[in-house]
């Protein structure tokens, strides 16, 4: 009895522990691996050349939708288009550099409502299917873009 109970408590203080810790340490060492080889969104959306059809067709399909695209009219599309690949060349991971306004400065004064916002996120969301990029991909794009929602809308 007495050793039985002595080999409980060296169990339950030595070893149980010391397994769970390896079993930590194990853990955290397969995660890292498996996320390595996942492909960066960048190659996901196809590199430069997917980002540039991406932004192409949104822009196009801006320009279709009467709930923002006066708001374009006079906007300099090809450098807006330049300026959108660079910013998600850069947000998912790729060599691009954004060196444009930040996004409070480039939208402040336009006065953009919640409902601007919600259709040009919504245009931005049907180009992704549009373009066939994998729902993953999109998720995490939009994910990528939407915290900006506060320095775009309502200056
Ligand atoms: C996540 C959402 C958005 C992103 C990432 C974004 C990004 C940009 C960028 C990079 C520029 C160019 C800045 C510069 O170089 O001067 C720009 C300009 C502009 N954006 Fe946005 N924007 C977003 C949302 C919106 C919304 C919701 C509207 C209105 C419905 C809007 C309207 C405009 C307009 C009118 C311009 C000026 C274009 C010009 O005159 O050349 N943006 N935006």
């Amino acid at each position: 009895m007495r050793y039985q109970s002595i080999l409980r408590s060296v169990l339950s203080t030595a070893v149980l522990p010391s397994a769970f810790a390896a079993a930590l340490f194990l853990g955290g060492c397969a995660q890292p691996q498996s996320n390595m080889s996942a492909p960066s969104l960048y190659s996901q959306l196809g590199g430069e050349k997917g980002i540039t059809t991406v932004v192409h067709t949104f822009l196009i399909n801006v320009s279709k939708d009467p709930r923002i695209n006066g708001r374009f009219a006079h906007a300099n599309l090809a450098h807006l288009q330049i300026a959108l690949v660079d910013q998600i060349g850069e947000l998912s991971g790729g060599p691009q550099v954004y060196t444009g306004p930040d996004m409070y400065q480039a939208h402040k004064n336009m006065h953009i409502t919640d409902a601007e916002w919600k259709a040009f996120m919504q245009d931005f969301c049907n180009t992704l299917k549009q373009e066939r990029v994998a729902p993953l991909a999109q998720q995490e794009l939009l994910g990528l873009l939407t915290p900006m929602k506060s320095d775009i809308v309502g200056h």
